[in-house]
């Protein structure tokens, strides 16, 4: 069954993460799967923020600049 496939893709840590919205909840929320080797992609329109993220910046106080490179990294 779908369910039951996609809670053990979860719980192997296989199951993809797509986040829409790299904002004050997308940002953290992404690092959190990422922390816990969830494979992540984060999607936004924001061609700032796109870039920020790509160079390994962070536009979000609380979120350091190393824990964005980790994210990528990972
Ligand atoms: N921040 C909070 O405390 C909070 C609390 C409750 C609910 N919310 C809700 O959560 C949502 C996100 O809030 P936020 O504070 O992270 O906002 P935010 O403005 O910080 O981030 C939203 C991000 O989504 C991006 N975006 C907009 N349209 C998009 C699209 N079509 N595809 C991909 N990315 C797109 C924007 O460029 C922006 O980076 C909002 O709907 C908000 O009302 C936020």
């Amino acid at each position: 069954m779908l369910e039951s496939r996609l809670l053990s893709r979860i719980n192997r840590k296989q199951a993809r993460v797509g986040i829409l919205g790299m904002g004050y909840v997308g940002l953290p929320l992404a690092k959190s799967f990422c922390s816990v080797g969830m494979p992540t992609i984060g999607f936004d329109i924001d061609p700032r923020k796109i870039k920020m993220l790509k160079a390994g910046k962070s536009y979000i106080k609380h979120i350091p600049n190393g824990a964005v490179s980790a994210m990528r990294s990972s």
